[in-house]
């Protein structure tokens, strides 16, 4: 983990602030469309709900911003355990962004698989080409978080979609219940900014194998024309 671009900060509240600010500047700094990919699980949550407040929902570009998924789970989106679901109940609906801005991951009426591909054919005519630049990178905001066992997004160790040099998505099947859709690295490291959220003692372990030099999946997440910020709690960090 690039100790430069470590940031520890008093709670999972601070750590949303912060990630607020840096999103703030981040599509104000973006000339056109803004593309912001999100990530799933609880840690973000504070982050969207935080976003729709008035004091940051008047500062985003919300007609210029596109919302991405880095992965999702294979459930019906109105699904408790959907991040769509999640981000639509804590930050679209009340900040009421234009659905045409939201680019969910089609898991109902279409298998795993055909999704996936759906996804990068979307992703694709978005960025008008088929092949990444790595001088013009997918995304202006990627949020990722961190499990336990060092997955992020939904690329978990040893799955086959974590060494995708190619495909921009995957399906990830039989490692969860659910099957799950992911972006793979090159689409990830697309990225001019990753903010990577980390809260909680529990995931003091993961840190810490980090640390060490372990070779986990969140550990090839290395924008090829951006920088990666992790944003810490004192909990996560240790301290
Ligand atoms: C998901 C996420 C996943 C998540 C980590 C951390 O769909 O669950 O994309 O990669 O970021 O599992 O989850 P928590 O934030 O819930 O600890």
């Amino acid at each position: 983990m690039d100790p430069t671009a470590r940031e520890v900060l008093a709670g999972p509240p601070a750590v949303a602030r912060r990630a607020a600010e840096l999103m703030v500047e981040a599509c104000a700094s973006a000339a056109g469309k803004v593309a912001v990919c999100l990530s799933g699980g609880s840690t973000p949550k504070l982050l969207y709900e935080l976003l729709a407040t008035p004091r940051y929902a008047g500062r985003l570009p919300w007609d210029r911003i596109r919302w991405f998924w880095g992965d999702e789970r294979f459930v019906p989106p109105d699904h408790p355990d959907s991040n769509y679901n999640m981000v639509r109940r804590s930050m679209l609906e009340s900040a009421h962004a234009r659905t045409s801005t939201v680019h969910a991951m089609a898991t109902t009426g279409i298998s795993p698989d055909e999704s996936a591909a759906e996804y990068e054919r979307m992703l694709q005519g978005y960025y008008g080409a088929p092949t990444l630049d790595a001088s013009r990178p997918l995304f202006d905001v990627t949020l990722l978080g961190l499990g336990e066992d060092g997955h992020t997004a939904s690329l978990f160790p040893g799955v086959a979609a974590l060494s995708e040099a190619r495909r921009w998505t995957a399906a990830v099947l039989g490692v969860k219940p659910e099957p799950r859709l992911t972006l793979t690295l090159p689409a990830i490291n697309a990225s001019r900014l990753v903010l990577i959220l980390v809260t909680g003692t529990g995931k003091r372990p993961v840190l810490e194998r980090l640390e060490r030099g372990d070779d986990l999946p969140v550990a090839h997440v290395n924008p090829t024309n951006g920088r990666v910020v992790w944003l810490l709690d004192e909990a996560a960090a240790g301290h």
